[in-house]
């Protein structure tokens, strides 16, 4: 099985940003976390970051008929991207949503979420592990 699994703007920024809410390890060590948890689960996993939006679109359009499945945390363009949700349906592979902090109990600009509406599921507040459970979801 093939899993994309796609990071938005400022999570490069990982460890260095608000670690008060994201905590203080890194992107590079949230990324060999997710390829351990594939690796365990036996799926091939491939990543992507951008801080770009159209970039992200991109990504998802080249998913199509390579990728059985994407987890996206698409970060702030969460609650504003009607151009990424319009890119998950458009290819409708299955998708898993992931914030690795609790969107539902910070500002509420950040309860809506536009890949919710794409989405199998939505996995929040659970830190690094959520990128796993979402990888679970696909097994
Ligand atoms: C985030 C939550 C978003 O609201 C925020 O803009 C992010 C990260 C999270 O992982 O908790 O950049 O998606």
């Amino acid at each position: 099985m093939k899993i994309l699994v796609i990071n938005g703007p400022n999570l490069n920024m990982l460890g260095i940003r608000e670690p008060g809410i994201y905590g203080d390890r890194s992107f590079a060590a949230l990324e060999k976390f997710i390829k351990d948890s594939a690796a365990e689960l036996n799926i091939e996993v491939s990543l992507f970051q951008s801080n770009h939006e159209g970039e992200i679109v991109d990504v998802i359009q080249s998913a199509y008929g390579v990728f059985d499945g994407i987890v996206i945390n698409p970060a702030a363009y969460t609650h504003t991207s009607v151009a990424i949700l319009d890119a998950l349906k458009a290819v409708g592979l299955p998708t898993v949503e992931v914030h690795l902090s609790d969107i539902n109990s910070r500002e509420e600009f950040r309860r809506f979420s536009y890949v919710s509406l794409a989405a199998k599921k939505t996995i929040c507040g659970m830190g690094f592990d959520g990128y796993r459970e979402a990888l679970e979801y696909f097994c």
